[in-house]
């Protein structure tokens, strides 16, 4: 019977991820090589640091956003993939960052962060993405370690 089980769920696993791959399927997705210090200069250009901090980097004085500080980069425990971080960018609503109350990082349902795409080229975004990408660190998931409560 877990035998019966454990196949059904692995069919039912397999059909989702195949009907992932429609039209609107991410695969195929692809940027060219970005450079890392040109995306070092864009992060300035367009003050990202005003609402975000990267761990090593100096936020310029001036251009802080007060109340948002949202995390670039850092360890985590699941990778966080180029596409991701380009639909950061470009679409930020599509998924918020995970870890803050949306009454911070949202207001009527939108993210917060403001449009880049009507100014941002795509030369920039290729170098932004390379540059920042390096900064997410893929640590192993902890898990928690509970007591053995013996009689
Ligand atoms: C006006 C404030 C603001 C500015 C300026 C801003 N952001 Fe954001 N950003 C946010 C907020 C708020 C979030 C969290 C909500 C969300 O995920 O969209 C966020 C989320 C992100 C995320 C997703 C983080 C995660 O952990 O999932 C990335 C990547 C990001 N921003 C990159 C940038 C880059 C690159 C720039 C500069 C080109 C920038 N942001 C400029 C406010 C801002």
């Amino acid at each position: 019977m877990k035998y019966l089980l454990f196949c059904y769920f692995a069919f039912i696993s397999i059909s989702l991820v195949s009907c992932d791959l429609g039209p609107d399927s991410p695969q195929g997705f692809s940027l060219p090589q970005g450079d890392v210090d040109k995306g070092a200069m864009v992060l300035t250009k367009y003050q990202c640091l005003a609402c975000h901090h990267i761990n090593g980097i100096e936020q310029a004085a001036g251009i802080n956003n007060p109340g948002l500080n949202v995390r670039l980069g850092g360890n985590s425990t699941k990778v966080k993939t180029y596409a991701e971080l380009v639909t950061s960018v470009i679409n930020p609503s599509h998924k918020l960052a995970r870890g803050y109350p949306l009454a911070i990082v949202t207001v009527d349902g939108e993210s917060k962060m403001r449009n880049f795409n009507d100014v941002m080229t795509i030369a920039e975004l290729v170098d932004l993405v390379e540059f920042l990408q390096p900064h997410y660190k893929l640590v192993p998931y902890r898990s928690t370690n509970y007591q053995f409560y013996g009689y």
